[in-house]
């Protein structure tokens, strides 16, 4: 009989890929986070994209002016290539820590990506810099030509730019965020986690594409890269109960207001902060693997980004834990959380 384990301590995790949005959102959404993790990856991709030293400061000096003092959160900033990033601004930001990566997306492939990068030729200088000051590249995998069917655009960004790159500029530490293939397990694995390593996020192990169809169209699940088949998902859980050093923790918590979610185009998007943790938990322990949940949530991103370890702990039992239905933003607005009012096995020890 394997042991059953009702509690346990890890230390504090940290999220290394989060989107807090900016004003009302922002202040509605930063506790989920910071109640849970001791530092957090914040995205760039805002409605006007963080692109320098001077607007990353700004944001940054928002977030924690919009945080409860109850958490001593620390946020990290990474910048928004576009393709008139200067190499000079990355050197800077990147010696004084204002950035701790710089984030690829490809142009519209995912929210607020319109000034995202058309051809990586364009950002050549950008990448020698970052790999010179082995400053990490964040990646959005996701291939842009229309005709590449959705399913197959992160498979195909492997093949047709992520390899390419990787040869061009063998020391450029890398990381493709979320990822959402049976293929990229297999080809993280393959590589250096040195240079190169990948996000999971708690719906792409908890979900696949039939979840997003169940009964209907379910907006709530829908997010990019979109989920993938039962085969990839497996790939995902099987890759972190693995223990291997390669995958770490990134939600990527993306909230947007239900009236957005539920539009004629909804946006995509999953925002999963009031559980994330809990649920990495649950898949941790149905896959047997609670052994490795420490080293997925608290050390392989650190050893990643050459951080020191946190060195709080949190402790998380075994009792049930009710998602919240909804949270309300301003007047008539609100944003639903991922498995909104369904009830987790774990909850956080306070
Ligand atoms: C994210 C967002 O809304 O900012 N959306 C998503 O579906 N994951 C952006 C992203 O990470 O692609
Ligand atoms: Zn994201």
């Amino acid at each position: 009989m394997p042991e059953i384990i009702r509690k346990i301590t890890i230390i504090k995790p940290d999220d290394w890929h989060v989107h807090l949005r900016d004003n009302e959102i922002l202040k509605k959404v930063i506790h989920y986070t910071g109640k849970f993790y001791n530092r957090a990856l914040i995205m760039p991709n805002l409605d006007s994209p963080i692109t320098n030293c001077f607007k990353s400061i700004h944001y940054r000096s928002k977030i924690l002016n919009a945080m409860n003092l109850k958490y001593k959160f620390q946020p990290l900033m990474t910048c928004y290539l576009t393709r008139f990033t200067m190499p000079e601004e990355l050197k800077i930001g990147f010696s004084k820590k204002i950035f701790i990566a710089a984030k690829l997306y490809p142009n519209d492939s995912t929210t607020n990506s319109k000034t995202g990068i058309k051809d990586i030729s364009y950002i050549i200088r950008v990448l020698e810099c970052m790999e010179q000051i082995g400053m990490p590249l964040l990646i959005h995998g996701e291939e842009i030509d229309q005709n590449i069917d959705i399913y197959d655009r992160e498979a195909k960004f492997i093949e047709n730019t992520l390899e390419p790159l990787r040869n061009k500029f063998p020391k450029l530490k890398i990381v493709l965020e979320h990822i959402t293939t049976k293929e990229s397990v297999e080809y993280i694995k393959k590589s250096d986690p040195y240079y190169l390593s990948a996000t999971i996020t708690p719906h792409h192990l908890m979900h696949n594409r039939n979840d997003m169809f169940f009964g209907g169209i379910q907006p709530y699940l829908y997010c990019l890269p979109v989920l993938k088949n039962k085969t990839d998902q497996i790939a995902l859980r099987e890759a972190i109960a693995s223990g291997d050093r390669h995958f770490f923790l990134g939600s990527d918590t993306a909230p947007h207001l239900h009236k957005n979610k539920i539009n004629i185009v909804g946006r995509a998007g999953i925002f999963n902060a009031p559980s994330s943790l809990l649920c990495y938990v649950q898949v941790f322990e149905e896959m047997n693997a609670l052994k490795y949940l420490q080293s997925f949530c608290s050390e392989n991103g650190p050893k990643f980004y050459n951080m020191p370890i946190n060195k709080k702990t949190i402790t998380l039992v075994k009792s049930s834990y009710r998602v919240i239905k909804k949270i309300n933003v301003g007047k008539n607005n609100i944003i639903v959380p991922f498995l909104a009012g369904k009830n987790l096995n774990w909850s956080i020890e306070d």
